[in-house]
Parts: C-alpha cells; sequence; structure tokens
C-alpha cells in the first residue's frame, strides 16, 4: 500500500459491475406456492420476477463477478486494488467473504473485510471507503454489495417472500488530488425500532458436558412488519436527503438522478413526489430483480451506466434505508 500525499484528497468513481443469477422466480410461479397473484404483487410492489441463486451459488461468487466487471470498467492491474469492503448480510462464511473475494481476485495488496447493514449496507460501505481514501490511507478501492436472501427467506410468509431476489453490484473508485467527486452524505440508525425488520439468530441449547450448556449457532427466517417498514421509508428518506441538499448548497433540481434502495415501487413514487423530483429521473429496476438487498444501489448504477442513462458528471443522489432500522444518503458526481 502506498501512502499518499495530497493535501487535500478527493474521492473519483472509475467502474462500475454487477451480477445476478440466472434463475427466475416469476410472480406467477410464486403464487404456486403461497396464497398471492402476480396483480397483488405488482400492484402493491412494482416487482414482476426476482433472481434466485442456484444452490452452487454463494455471495463471495456473486461478489467477484460483479467486482470483476466494475475492475475491467476501471481498467485497474489489479495489484494496484489497495482496499474491498464487502456489503452483506449473508456472507457464506460469517467470519466474513469478502477476504474470498479478494483471493478470487487475486488482489492480494488489498485489505478486505465486510459491512453489514443490511440494505443500507452499500451505501454506508461507500461512505466508509470514501474516507478511507479522503484520509489519505489508500489509493484503490472497490465496495461491494452481494446479498443471498433467498437463503433467509420463509417461502411460506406471502407478506415478505414477494419482495425479496438475489444479486451483487460493484463500484471501483480511487483518490485523486483534482477534485471531488463525493459530494456529502449522512446516515441514521435507530436501534428502537429495529424490532420492525429482523434476520435474527436461532440457538438452540445444548450441552457440550453435563454441567456446561452453550447456544448452537443458525437463523431464523426474515421476520418483517411491511408496514412499519414503509412508513418509515416513506418518512425518513425525504428528511435525509432534504438535509443533505440543504448542508451541501444542493437543491433537488439539480440532481440528475435520484437512486433508492430499490425496495418498492410505491416508496420510490412517494419519495420523488416529496423531493419534487420527476419520475424520469428516479431510476428504478426492481420489476426485474426485487429488493436485493445490499446489491440493490450499485445494481441500478451499474445498468444505468451501460446503457448510457448515467454520463460523465451527472450528479446522483442516492439513499438506502432498511433494517437496523438504518438509512443513509449521499450526493456524488459520476466521474
Ligand atoms: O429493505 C426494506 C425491506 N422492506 C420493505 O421495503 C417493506 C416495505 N413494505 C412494503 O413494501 C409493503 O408494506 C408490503 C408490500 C410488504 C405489503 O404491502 P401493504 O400494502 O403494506 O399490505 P398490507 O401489509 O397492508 O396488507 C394488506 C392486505 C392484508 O390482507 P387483509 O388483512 O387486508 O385482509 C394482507 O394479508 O394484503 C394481504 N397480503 C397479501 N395478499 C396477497 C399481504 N401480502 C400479500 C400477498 N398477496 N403477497
Amino acid at each position: 500500500m502506498e501512502e499518499i500525499k495530497f493535501n487535500q484528497i478527493g474521492v473519483s468513481f472509475k467502474g462500475s459491475g454487477s451480477y445476478v443469477p440466472d434463475q427466475i422466480l416469476t410472480n406467477e410461479e410464486i403464487s404456486q406456492k403461497v396464497d398471492t397473484s402476480d396483480e397483488w404483487i405488482k400492484s402493491r410492489t412494482g416487482i414482476s420476477e426476482r433472481r434466485i441463486s442456484r444452490v452452487e451459488d454463494n455471495v463471495a461468487d456473486m461478489g467477484y463477478k460483479a467486482a470483476l466487471t466494475a475492475i475491467e470498467m476501471a481498467n485497474w492491474d489489479i495489484k494496484t486494488i489497495d482496499l474491498i469492503v464487502l456489503a452483506t448480510s449473508t456472507p457464506n462464511d460469517l467470519f466474513g467473504s469478502a477476504p474470498s473475494i479478494q483471493a478470487k481476485l487475486g488482489a492480494s495488496n488489498a485489505v478486505a473485510f465486510d459491512l453489514t447493514a443490511a440494505c443500507s449496507g452499500f451505501l454506508f460501505a461507500l461512505i466508509t471507503t470514501s474516507q478511507f481514501l479522503k484520509a489519505g490511507n489508500f489509493k484503490r478501492a472497490l465496495v461491494v454489495g452481494a446479498d443471498q436472501l433467498s437463503s433467509f427467506v420463509d417461502w411460506n410468509d406471502r407478506r415478505s417472500c414477494i419482495l425479496f431476489g438475489d444479486g451483487a453490484g460493484a463500484l471501483a473508485i480511487e483518490a485523486t488530488n483534482e477534485f471531488d467527486n463525493f459530494i456529502g452524505f449522512d446516515m441514521r440508525t435507530d436501534g428502537e425500532r429495529g424490532c420492525f425488520l429482523n434476520l435474527p439468530s436461532k440457538n438452540n441449547e445444548d450441552s457440550i458436558i453435563d454441567n456446561i450448556q452453550f447456544l448452537s449457532g443458525g437463523f431464523s427466517p426474515i421476520q418483517m412488519n411491511g408496514q412499519e417498514v414503509y412508513k418509515f421509508a416513506v418518512k425518513e428518506v425525504p428528511i435525509i436527503l432534504d438535509k443533505l441538499f440543504k448542508k451541501t448548497n444542493y437543491s433537488s433540481d439539480k440532481v440528475d438522478w435520484l437512486i433508492l434502495h430499490q425496495a418498492n415501487q410505491r416508496i420510490l413514487d412517494s419519495v420523488g413526489d416529496r423531493l419534487r423530483i420527476p419520475k424520469e429521473k428516479i431510476l428504478s429496476n426492481l420489476e426485474k430483480y426485487g429488493n436485493t438487498s445490499a446489491a440493490t444501489i450499485p445494481l441500478m448504477i451499474d445498468e444505468a451506466i451501460r446503457n448510457h442513462s448515467i454520463k460523465q458528471n451527472d450528479i446522483i443522489a442516492t439513499s438506502g434505508f432498511g433494517a437496523g432500522l438504518s438509512w443513509g444518503a449521499a450526493l456524488i458526481k459520476w466521474g
């Protein structure tokens, strides 16, 4: 790792990548499992289908594939990467899946670790990574968001199973002394409301020997109070974005794109209305992928970069929100 000696260090966005499993689960197919319908799911969420990992897939593999395409776009020599942060709530190794991505890439000079903040995870990882770059500690970093929630969904619970899917996205970002395209951010947590969305541990009592008990590890499926999470999102996301605009001397009309965590089309529409951001500027791909947790934001950015919607120097307002409860916002300029 080479120490950077600039007085003022900014962040530059160099590449994006994404990966989704090829196995598609449609609304129609879900309605064969639980009492729901394509019409209900589409009208309440905007989702038509989602991707489900095959049994041989895992978060590290998805994250690796997304990261590799971001590196290719950035045109980086893999050995020059200093840092890899993986946002995930579903690592295939509870000790961390980022080291596995580092190894698969052959990024032997990079330090790699996981960060968990559920659906806010990618945004929190992007903010964390940017602070490392701006502090002059690292030059090149990969921020990866990957989740495989299909492994933790209760596929008999129609109130939640319709929402989630699997996928990964990644951004390649770099420190520069020429400009700063990471304009500002804000982050919040309210653990008091954490009970509205959980993937809790499920521990069975067991004993090692007669008088020494222990709890065996495991997890219960996702538990969600959908209405409360919905109310939280439509209230807090406009507030945090509005504050961020004021803090950075921006306003919503200067924003080229609003990229929200892809949870529900009604949430996207409501936040857009409250901020007076027109529909054409609000990017959405949840119809195809559902809620892929930490992957939604980089998956959406990558799609919009590759279809030439997002162009160099476009201003992007982004916000992640979800379990914790946690939420955050960032204002960036692409390039
Ligand atoms: O990253 C954050 C992740 N979580 C979220 O973003 C969740 C945010 N919340 C939501 O997106 C919405 O609350 C849901 C899509 C989960 C639910 O939509 P809703 O409009 O809030 O529905 P509801 O919970 O108020 O339920 C309305 C009715 C109920 O029936 P009754 O009690 O009125 O007879 C539910 O039992 O719809 C029923 N229902 C369903 N019916 C058909 C709930 N789920 C389904 C379903 N199919 N899948």
